[in-house]
């Protein structure tokens, strides 16, 4: 295998129709609409339905599916047992994996019960298991994991805030959760094929895909991201610890991506709303911080911001805990995962490449020696 291919950089490893990233790595379109008139005109259950059934809905049907997301929240009493056994010291993402895994046993595949219907149930319900942990585990209280929120952004910052919310911020997730929702064959994405190739059940593509999600050069980078941000107090700061960490040949997260070489076409989107937020509530140390290590990192490397750099400080503005970065992420993109679950099957063949061999040539087993 050449060198240029390694982490299969460049190989076309199946087919999709439902999205694409332009050649020139400048686009990005799901079901052949640009990410740009999805993020300014649709909702994030616009997006999920279009990905996950197929085509854009009416406004009628949006409405139904809405209502039907909405219905689906509430959890299982044995999951809500579950949850409040996991430590509170857990990471959130290894709460999902085990509460989507634990909804497969109390739910399981079945021909009534088929991938379309539990994707949306894991897109309404996601969100109730993740904060229902997290207040149990801060204050001791068992919240009610539904309220009248009309969207999956206004239910996560309802039940995270316990409070409506405010308008702009909810909007903020709703983008951040289309400009998230999908990816042709990212990491993660091609886990759950892999997964679904062996004739695996939703569920089990699904955790395999959170836990490839988790790390921090994929999902995790928000994060991470996020942590870097914070150990500067200003954008003078930020210049001299990037420049410090460049010298060193660290890695600074939220930048640098396999596809886009010329720029993330989510980065700007959610740039603008990370700025937005910071003229709202009157930060913008955040925000410049966040600007000066862009350009300190494009003057030096000539590397873009992705996706996952301004959506630290959009968050952060939301007044979201890092710690559940990266879950917002497996809200959004489980979406995409159903989606290409769904396509693998319809045309379905084992996923198992083969490996240059570079270990030793075959030798004789040492047979004097014991080693039983
Ligand atoms: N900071 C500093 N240097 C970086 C970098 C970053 N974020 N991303 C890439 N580079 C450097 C690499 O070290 C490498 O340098 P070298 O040629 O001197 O070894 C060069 O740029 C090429 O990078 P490469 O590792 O080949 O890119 P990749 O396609 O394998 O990896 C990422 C892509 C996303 C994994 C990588 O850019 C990264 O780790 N970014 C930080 C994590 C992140 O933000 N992930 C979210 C992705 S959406």
């Amino acid at each position: 295998m050449k060198n240029e291919h390694k982490g299969l950089a460049g190989i076309v490893a199946g087919r999709t129709a439902i999205s694409t990233v332009e050649a020139t790595g400048s686009g990005l379109f799901y079901r052949g609409y640009s990410i740009n008139d999805l993020a300014e005109h649709a909702s994030f259950e616009a997006v999920a339905y279009l990905l996950i059934h197929g085509a854009l809905p009416n406004e009628i049907e949006l409405g139904h599916y809405r209502q039907k997301l909405q219905s689906l929240r509430e959890i299982p009493g044995a999951l809500k047992l579950m949850l409040e056994h996991i430590p509170s010291a857990a990471h959130p993402m290894d709460l999902l994996r085990t509460g989507c895994s634990m909804l497969g046993t109390l739910e399981p595949e079945t021909k009534d019960n088929p991938a379309e219907e539990i994707a949306d149930r894991l897109l309404a319900c996601f969100g109730s298991m993740l904060l229902y942990w997290y207040h149990f585990h801060r204050s001791g209280k068992r919240i009610h994991v539904t309220n009248d929120e009309e969207s999956i952004a206004g239910h996560f910052l309802h039940l995270l805030h316990n409070r409506q919310p405010h308008g702009e911020e909810q909007r903020a997730i709703d983008v951040s959760l289309i400009l998230y929702a999908e990816h042709e064959f990212n990491a993660s994405t091609f886990t759950a094929r892999v997964t679904t190739s062996t004739r695996s059940d939703f569920y089990s593509a699904i955790c395999s895909a959170i836990g490839t999600l988790r790390g921090p050069l994929h999902g995790g980078a928000n994060e991470a991201a996020m942590e870097l941000l914070n150990r500067f107090k200003d954008a003078d700061g930020a210049e001299h610890g990037i420049m410090k960490m460049l010298e060193e040949h660290q890695l600074v997260m939220g930048f640098g991506h396999r596809v886009y070489k010329q720029g993330d076409p989510r980065s700007s989107i959610i740039k603008a709303w990370s700025k937005k937020l910071a003229d709202h509530h009157n930060g913008s140390t955040l925000f410049e911080i966040s600007e000066r290590i862009e350009q300190v990192v494009m003057r030096e490397k000539n590397m873009y911001p992705n996706l996952d750099f301004y959506s630290a400080s959009a968050y952060h503005y939301c007044g979201i805990p890092t710690s559940l970065f990266t879950p917002i992420f497996v809200i959004a993109r489980t979406s995409g995962w159903a989606a290409h679950i769904i396509e693998q099957r319809r045309d379905n063949r084992l996923i198992r490449p083969t490996a240059e061999y570079t270990g030793p040539a075959p030798r004789p087993f040492p047979n004097n020696e014991g080693i039983q």
